[in-house]
């Protein structure tokens, strides 16, 4: 009713948690993970401290954050509290140059990692330039694929990245899928100290308001390429979820709204099948890109 199968992968619900949104410590909520997949915070290859100053700041409708991809590296990364759930696992993984494949492809071979998120989209590192024309990286790109050759690879986009001719890139290379959306850059301002927020001046946004941005990036996407696609962005209860399968994707990410409340998830698959239920659909494939 609710399984997704893609590409020889069985996910038990299309519900997965976005990275940097849960860690070892929330699996003491849950007797029975609610997540068809995990995916978890982006690691680099050298340990990464993070941002200094404020990391996190909540909002009416969401919240903001600056933590820097702080990281201990790939090579620490512990997923032995994530191997026996009933959860796909998803690495995440930042790969800045050409140079640092080998290590990568090495630590995901070794601790035997099948699904990668390659994050092409976080704000938050100081001096990265914006990259929004993928094809400026095709070179590194056609690498990363090549290297990682038994790992099924979504690349995650921006909303800047969302374009046509990158869609068309990453499926022209053999990626497994595309992940839509990070969270928006923005700043606040503290009007007592005349300073910025955040000691990086820009912050990422997510929440609630981010669903109709997440939507349309997907719809876009759906036109654009075949791949699997996975919407991110603003979920907070069922009929979000719906709605991105609606208008095409396969899998769907919550993020920022697990902070609010760890029974979120449970929630919003009890609905799922509520919706299904009285509607007489009898597996979500059937409401799978129903709207052009
Ligand atoms: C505290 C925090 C940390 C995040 N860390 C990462 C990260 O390490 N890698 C990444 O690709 N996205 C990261 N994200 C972005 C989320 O995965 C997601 O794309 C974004 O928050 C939008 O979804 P949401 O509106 O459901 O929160 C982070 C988001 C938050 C709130």
């Amino acid at each position: 009713m609710i399984d997704v199968k893609l590409k020889g992968l069985t996910f038990k619900n299309p519900l997965l948690a976005a990275s940097g949104t849960f860690s070892k410590e929330q699996l003491g909520f849950y007797k029975d993970i609610p997540f068809g997949g995990v995916v978890l915070k982006t690691h680099t290859l050298q340990a990464r401290s993070g941002n200094p100053g404020l990391r996190i700041m909540e909002l009416p409708g969401g919240m903001m954050n600056s933590i820097g991809l702080a990281n201990p590296g790939i090579s620490e990364l512990d997923i032995s509290p994530f191997v026996s759930l009933d959860s796909l696992l998803i690495v995440s993984v930042a790969i800045l140059d050409e140079s640092e494949i080998e290590k990568f492809t090495a630590s995901i071979r070794q601790k035997e990692i099948g699904i990668v998120e390659l994050n092409l989209s976080c704000p938050n590192i100081m001096g990265k330039p914006s990259l929004e024309d993928l094809s400026d990286i095709k070179p590194l790109l056609k690498s990363i694929r090549a290297a990682f050759t038994e790992t099924t690879i979504w690349v995650k986009l921006s909303v800047f990245q969302v374009k046509q001719k990158n869609a068309e890139l990453l499926e022209e290379i053999g990626f497994d899928g595309i992940t839509a959306i990070n969270t928006l850059p923005g700043i606040d301002v503290d009007i007592h100290n005349r300073s910025f927020k955040f000691k990086n001046k820009v912050a990422g946004l997510s929440g609630r308001f981010l669903l109709p941005v997440g939507l349309k990036a997907i719809s876009d996407l759906r036109k654009w390429t075949n791949l699997p696609l996975l919407g991110c962005g603003g979920v907070f209860d069922h009929e979000d979820l719906i709605k991105y399968l609606m208008v095409g994707a396969d899998l769907v990410q919550l993020g920022s709204g697990i902070f609010s409340s760890p029974k979120r998830a449970e929630m919003i698959i009890k609905g799922l099948r509520e919706y299904l239920e009285s509607s007489n659909i009898r597996h979500i494939n059937e409401i799978k890109g129903v709207l052009q």
